[in-house]
């Protein structure tokens, strides 16, 4: 399947909930036959999506252990022989005696700043680019799904979040139907064209799968004001508006927290599941393929 990066320049969009609500429903799933095994590389040093699947404890031990992404990267280039094993978490499925669908196994990766800002600020982006490509071939031996979670008001100085740009299949833009969200898509839009002109080999450039509304009520009066503006910005840059969308619930703050234990998808999400799935499945179309039937 996909490498897929979750991006928008604009701040608290909504990009590590939906990297959170994909992954919960992705890895539920069979994919050609088999049950899907989903990694979710979070870029941003705050962790937010790293912390709510895998809970606080876990994240801060593999930072301070070295055992996030860019000290991976490091000891690649000193040379060291590495298991990329060592440098993901794993969420183990969750224990229910109920039939309800349960939370399934997942594989997380973090970032560290401090040495996130010595990659970025020594080494070339070409450099970036390579490591990077690299971790996610090996990666795409051992999983279906790779998700990207990225941070943001990035700009090219950011080069590890322009090489997971540039060297994703596809990259899903989380909007909201409002001004400031209308106002986010110019600079977004400008990274994204810089990341698909980074030289990578020949490897294709990222396609946009489209713009994800996100806290969306279609009865304001401000989504219908700023709706067609971000059609008309989508078409512009060849994509288009996902059906779906995610309403406003306020209800999902909990399913964000790692210190509550949910065994099932239905009680992490309860009603708003069903926007969950009708989302990722209209994403897993528009990246060209279908989902099986959830895991019972
Ligand atoms: N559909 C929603 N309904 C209600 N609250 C939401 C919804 N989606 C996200 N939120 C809340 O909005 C805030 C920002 O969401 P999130 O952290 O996912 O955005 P982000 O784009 O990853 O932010 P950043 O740019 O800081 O990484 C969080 O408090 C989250 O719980
Ligand atoms: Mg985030």
């Amino acid at each position: 399947m996909a490498v897929i990066s979750i991006y928008n320049n604009k701040g608290g969009v909504g990009k590590s909930t939906i990297t959170v609500f994909l992954s919960d429903f992705f890895s539920s799933t069979r994919i050609a036959g088999k049950e899907a095994r989903v990694a979710v590389v979070d870029l941003d040093s705050q962790s937010s999506s790293a912390t709510s699947l895998m809970g606080i404890h876990a994240v801060a031990a593999a930072k301070s252990d070295k055992r996030s992404l860019t000290h991976l990267f490091k000891d690649i280039n000193t040379g060291r022989k590495v298991r990329i094993a060592d440098y993901l978490l794993k969420r183990e499925k969750g224990r229910t005696q109920s039939r309800r669908i349960p939370l399934a196994e997942l594989w997380v990766m973090t970032q560290e700043r401090e040495s996130a800002i010595d990659i970025e600020s020594e080494w070339s982006q070409q450099k970036v680019v390579r490591l990077l490509r690299s971790l996610t071939g090996t990666l795409q031996k051992k999983f279906d799904l790779i998700l990207f979670d990225t941070p943001a008001n990035v700009d090219k100085r950011n080069k590890i979040t322009m090489a997971a740009l540039r060297t994703s299949d596809y990259i899903v833009i989380p909007s909201e139907s409002s001004r400031m969200g209308v106002n986010g898509m110019t600079d977004t839009f400008n990274m994204i064209q810089y990341a698909r002109a980074i030289e990578n080999n020949r490897h294709p450039a990222p396609q946009t799968a489209g713009i994800l509304l996100n806290k969306t009520d279609r009865r304001t009066r401000q989504y219908k004001l700023h709706h067609r503006e971000l059609i008309d910005i989508a078409a512009r840059h060849d994509t288009t508006l996902f059906k779906n969308y995610f309403p406003h619930a306020h209800t999902l703050s909990s399913a964000a927290d790692d210190s509550l234990y949910f065994p099932t998808l239905r009680e992490k999400y309860n009603t708003y599941y069903d926007h969950v799935r009708k989302a990722a499945v209209e994403l897993a179309g528009r990246c060209g393929y279908k989902v099986r039937r959830i895991q019972k």
